[in-house]
């Protein structure tokens, strides 16, 4: 216990130096409380900005897709290589190593399944997202959709309730039925999911990505998609950087290619280090026929 008596003087005030008010380094976060700063900065790396995200949480709508049969040999031994891991509760208490340092997007909502119409989905509790350290709210959000208002309410709950407990939240694009993957709806949906208080967007990218990034108030990371050859996700994820977006959050393309952590690798030297498509896929195949 601190004692009161015998204390040193205290001399060492600096009056002289003004303290410093720093700004914080994400795009439209500046106005957030410390809880989420730093749950934010935990995600993204504060040198570069960016993040590579390693999305798994297919299985909550999907079952047991390609790559994902078994997650303790395909997925536990990528978490390392990865900035954050994206998963279901599910996923994350039977498989995740709890001493992983990795910051969680943990999979939020959850409804329909591939086997019917998706996207009529509820949200969890936000006391379980608390007990499971979440450090970000993944929700999905289906504009244009059927269930547009219903996904809309999803994200104004999560905006709510993280807020209440320091956590941000991810608005996930859902792309609503019959609408055109294209820069005009994207952008749309994009700035509908910030104006309602995402603190994060995940979205596809296109052409024009630019005007998708460049309106969108808070910071974008780009979801991969279905697979696609090495180089093609390696140009896709070059461009959506140069572009604006400030990190991935990729699935299939990392843990469906032939060799995933070489492809992990070979995405973070895009992300983290401007590193042009053709030489990451030169590292790529390099590491690759090293293991
Ligand atoms: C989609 O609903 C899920 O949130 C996936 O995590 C997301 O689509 C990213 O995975 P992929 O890169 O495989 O598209």
């Amino acid at each position: 216990m601190a004692d009161a008596e015998g204390m040193k003087e205290s001399v060492n005030f600096q009056p002289k130096i003004a303290q410093e008010t720093q700004g914080f380094f994400l795009k439209g976060s500046n106005s957030l409380e410390w809880g989420m700063k730093n749950r934010l900065a935990r995600i993204f790396n504060p040198k570069s900005g960016r993040t590579v995200m390693l999305a798994f949480d297919h299985g909550y709508i999907m079952g047991p897709t390609s790559g994902l049969e078994r997650m303790d040999l395909t997925i536990v031994p990528l978490i390392e290589h990865s900035d954050c891991i994206m998963c279901t509760r599910g996923a994350l208490r039977a498989l995740v190593p709890p001493a992983m340092d990795k910051p969680v997007s943990l999979r939020y909502s959850a409804g329909t399944t591939v086997l019917t119409e998706l996207n009529d989905e509820c949200v969890m509790d936000i006391e379980e997202a608390s007990r499971l350290n979440a450090s970000l709210l993944a929700v999905m959000v289906a504009v244009g959709d059927r269930f547009e208002a219903v996904t809309m309410r999803n994200l104004t709950k999560t905006v709510d309730m993280g807020t209440r407990y320091g956590i941000p939240t991810l608005g996930v694009t859902a792309i609503g039925k019959d609408m055109a993957r294209d820069s005009r709806y994207l952008s749309m949906a994009a700035r509908v999911c910030a104006e309602n208080g995402a603190h994060v967007v995940k979205t596809y990218f296109c052409e024009g990505f630019e005007k998708v990034a460049a309106s969108c108030p808070v910071p974008i990371v780009l979801a991969g998609g279905k697979k696609l050859p090495e180089l093609d996700a390696l140009t896709m994820a070059s461009r959506a950087m140069d572009q604006g977006a400030c990190g991935v959050d990729m699935g299939r393309n990392v843990f469906q290619s032939e060799d995933p952590v070489a492809m992990l690798k070979a995405v973070k030297a895009v992300v983290h280090d401007n590193e042009t498509p053709q030489r990451a896929f030169e590292l790529f195949q390099t590491l690759k026929n090293q293991s």
